[in-house]
């Protein structure tokens, strides 16, 4: 009972520490360690121009060796409509799939054809830079957004489904599906972070550092309880688990 009550109350007061004056004062520090995952969206529109901005703000993400291992391919809500015969998830009004490339370069680049897996993983880093890119570009315009993963059929744990949907050419991974718009309620509470000392080690690897999350797993649990009360969040795992393990044997399929 008493560790229920400590983690309930770490879970609801937590806040982004930011040392110095500097920080408590800086406008993209503020963006950073405020942006939430938005689930809920209102009817209204993202701007031609606005969708342009968060667009280049993916191009201009850095990539290894400028590779830009990476395709965007834009849903209006109508065009998403069209491709998967639902509304974008959560209603958002714009939805980026952003994609991991490793077709683009396999003739201009043919020497790097011979490490399929050192190319994904490249291809993958640089995918979510440009995602992160464009979430944070999004966000300084007032624009709320989440990166999904299970989308109903849309997102990566649906590869097969969704390669077929948009044509994706072998090599080519839907990393995340951005979904973009303004928020239609209030954003939830911050979702429990690893503290700093799990999470950053001096010198060399301390394990006992890494794996002490109990309290963390403990929070997510009472979490998930307080926003879902007629779920569970092991329910919500088994789910997960059931959709990575389906989706594991296509991408060996298609990637090794
Ligand atoms: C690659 C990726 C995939 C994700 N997939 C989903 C998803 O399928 N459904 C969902 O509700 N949230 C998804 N999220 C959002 C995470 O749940 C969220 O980032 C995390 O709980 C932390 O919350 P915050 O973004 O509000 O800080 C995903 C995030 C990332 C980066």
């Amino acid at each position: 009972m008493l560790r229920f009550i400590k983690n309930l109350i770490a879970l609801v007061s937590a806040k982004p520490v930011k040392a110095g004056k500097a920080a408590q004062q800086n406008e993209t520090i503020d963006l950073i360690l405020n942006r939430r995952s938005c689930r809920s969206f209102n009817s209204e529109e993202i701007s031609r121009e606005d969708q342009q901005v968060i667009l280049e703000a993916g191009r201009f993400a850095p990539s290894t060796v400028n590779l830009q291992t990476w395709s965007f391919i834009t849903f209006t809500k109508t065009q998403w409509h069209d491709v998967f015969s639902r509304p974008i998830p959560f209603r958002a009004s714009f939805a980026v799939v952003i994609c991991a490339d490793t077709y683009r370069l396999k003739d201009v680049l043919p020497g790097f054809n011979g490490t399929p897996f050192v190319n994904l993983s490249f291809a993958i880093f640089n995918a979510g830079l440009a995602a992160m890119n464009m979430t944070i570009a999004a966000e300084a315009l007032g624009i709320n957004s989440v990166m999904l993963s299970e989308t109903g059929k849309t997102g990566l744990l649906d590869f097969t489904y969704v390669k077929e949907k948009l044509n994706l050419p072998d090599g080519v991974l839907p990393v995340t599906t951005l979904v973009l718009g303004k928020s239609g309620s209030k954003l939830p509470v911050i979702p429990p972070r690893h503290p700093l000392s799990c999470l950053v080690m001096e010198k060399s690897y301390n394990k006992s550092a890494a794996t002490d999350l109990k309290d963390w797993f403990h929070q997510m649990f009472i979490g998930f309880k307080l926003t879902h009360p007629l779920s569970n969040l092991n329910k919500q795992i088994e789910m997960y688990k059931k959709k990575m393990i389906s989706v594991e044997s296509d991408l060996k399929k298609y990637f090794f």
